[in-house]
């Protein structure tokens, strides 16, 4: 009989993040009900939605800005309660948030260590620069200098010292709302390779986003939100016009008919053709 060559399965990634029934009600508003998520060690996860879906919600009870009204969370196999923003900083869960809260006249190395100043006595200025440009090459990111103020920096390089400074407390778990909003194609490409360069590192990543493009660059699962419920996962191959479909919850919309549009037209040379 001949040995049969090892089946071994892929190494399981670990679970960084699970939420499990996970519910925010604000008064009348049930703003999240029931909500499922996991996230995995090295893996980009899209989280999108239509406005008022929830997205934003959900990032701010992971980042301890909310506390959910119901349902459990673990993280790394531990159940945990967020109780602030400093409970989830230290468990490892860092948030970039839209308006990325960056100071305009500091430089990129102020920036960067905002309130986490080495020695923050007597500022050891060098070992912060050095500190900064390690960051910011480890995410092959383009700054001219780290000794420039913020205000003179395209949104794309804000993005990327606002990553890199939420990078410094070695996270496990990112949380992007809408990294790439702002930003143009050039710019937008950028972002999206950093946050692949970001998930390389082995962190989770979890991005908000409307743009799908964007979303089917770079993630490598797709959670739908809408109307606060889930309402989908789907990989990175998924249409648009499934993507629309579970984020409207309408299979009647203008991708759908396009698309439709598309396949009567092709139909009748495919039939030529056969
Ligand atoms: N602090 C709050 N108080 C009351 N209602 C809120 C609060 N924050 C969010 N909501 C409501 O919760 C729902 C979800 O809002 P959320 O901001 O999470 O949506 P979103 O998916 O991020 O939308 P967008 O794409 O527009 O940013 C909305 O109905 C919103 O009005
Ligand atoms: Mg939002």
């Amino acid at each position: 009989m001949t040995a049969q060559p090892l089946q071994q399965p892929a190494p399981a990634r670990e679970l960084v993040l699970s939420l499990s029934g996970v519910s925010k009600r604000f008064g009348a508003v049930a703003a999240l009900t029931d909500i499922d998520l996991d996230v995995h060690a090295g893996e980009v996860v899209a989280l999108v939605g239509d406005n008022g879906a929830g997205k934003s919600t959900l990032v701010k009870i992971l980042s301890g800005v909310h506390q959910p009204t119901a349902g459990t969370m673990t993280f790394c196999g531990q159940p945990v309660s967020l109780a602030d923003p400093g409970a989830s900083l230290a468990l490892g869960i860092a948030t970039v948030f839209q308006d990325l809260a960056l100071c305009e006249n500091l430089d990129v190395v102020a920036n960067i260590f905002l309130g986490k100043e080495l020695n923050p006595l007597q500022l050891d200025e060098v070992s912060m620069e050095v500190k900064a440009w390690k960051l910011l090459n480890e995410l092959s990111a383009r700054i001219p200098s780290v000794r420039i103020p913020v205000a003179s920096l395209s949104g794309g390089q804000r993005q990327t010292v606002a990553i890199a400074r939420s990078l410094l407390m070695e996270p496990k778990l990112i949380l992007l709302d809408e990294p790439t909003a702002a930003l143009g194609v050039a710019q937008t490409a950028e972002v999206l390779d950093l946050i692949e360069r970001v998930r390389d590192k082995g962190l989770g990543v979890v991005m908000i986003s409307h743009n799908m493009e964007d979303v089917r660059a770079v993630a490598d699962r797709i959670v739908v939100l809408r109307l606060g419920k889930n309402n989908g996962v789907f990989a990175p191959d998924a249409s648009n016009q499934e993507l629309v479909s579970a984020i409207t919850g309408a299979s009647d919309n203008s991708v759908s008919r396009r698309s439709h549009r598309r396949q009567s037209q092709s139909t009748p040379t495919e039939h030529a053709q056969a």
